[in-house]
């Protein structure tokens, strides 16, 4: 039997207006993007705010993120970090990168967050010389997921945080028998699996958006 109480629409939109109010910028950027064909997979307002929570209880001062999009989930984290603070923030498509290179400057941000184009797998090693970490959010192709985590687990510093998006692939991940190679279930359950049983990580998928796997790093 389920415990807890089930979000619906009108508890969401509650914790979204009193916790998680967006302000001009972030609310225009989602339809500037989609005029340009973007696709809209971003996270939502609550899941901006829980990645500024959890900064701010590990005091995250330089951060990672993997997949940006057009920003929206970059300039969440990088209005939680102090005046010294860094984000660097890795994307693979040109018109993104300048997207989020554009939305930075409009939120007067450009000083703390540097974007890195390319391909993850392959920018991700290089940026070792920033390194440690604080904090570190992975949010790109999915199937690149745990290629990614095992990346970016050494990055970490102890207490440092990292939280993965899309972990409960889209409701389904609890479902073995959904898992086959044309959806991301099995990636889902291969890196949640990981992440439950790291040694170096206590750790929980919470479900906020399509599910936020989270860990501390010990
Ligand atoms: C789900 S979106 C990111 C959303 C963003 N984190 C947000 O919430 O605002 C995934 C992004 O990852 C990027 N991406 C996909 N494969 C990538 C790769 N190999 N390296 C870097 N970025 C990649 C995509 O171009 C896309 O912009």
């Amino acid at each position: 039997m389920m415990r807890g109480t089930p979000i619906t629409e009108q508890l969401h939109e509650y914790i979204a207006q009193t916790f998680a109010p967006e302000d001009a910028l972030l609310q225009s950027m989602p339809a500037d993007a989609a005029r340009q064909g973007v696709p809209m997979i971003h996270i939502d307002a609550t899941q901006g705010r829980f990645l500024q929570l959890l900064m701010r209880a590990c005091r995250a001062k330089r951060v990672l993120e993997i997949g940006s999009l057009f920003g929206y989930s970059a300039i969440w984290m990088a209005r939680a970090l102090p005046v010294d603070g860094t984000l660097h923030a890795l994307e693979i498509n040109p018109l993104h990168v300048k997207l989020i290179r554009e939305n930075v400057m409009r939120a007067g941000l450009a000083e703390k967050v540097t974007v890195v184009e390319g391909d993850a797998a392959q920018t991700l090693p290089a940026l070792k010389v920033h390194a440690p970490f604080d904090f570190a959010f992975v949010d790109a192709d999915k199937l690149g997921y745990v290629d990614y985590f095992e990346g970016v687990m050494p990055l970490l510093r102890t207490g440092g945080v990292i939280v993965a998006d899309n972990m409960s692939a889209g409701g389904k991940v609890w479902n073995a028998a959904e898992a086959n190679e044309r959806n991301n279930v099995t990636t889902m359950r291969a890196l949640n699996e990981r992440i439950a049983r790291h040694p170096r990580l206590t750790s929980l998928l919470v479900p906020i958006g399509d599910g936020m796997c989270v860990g501390v790093v010990e």
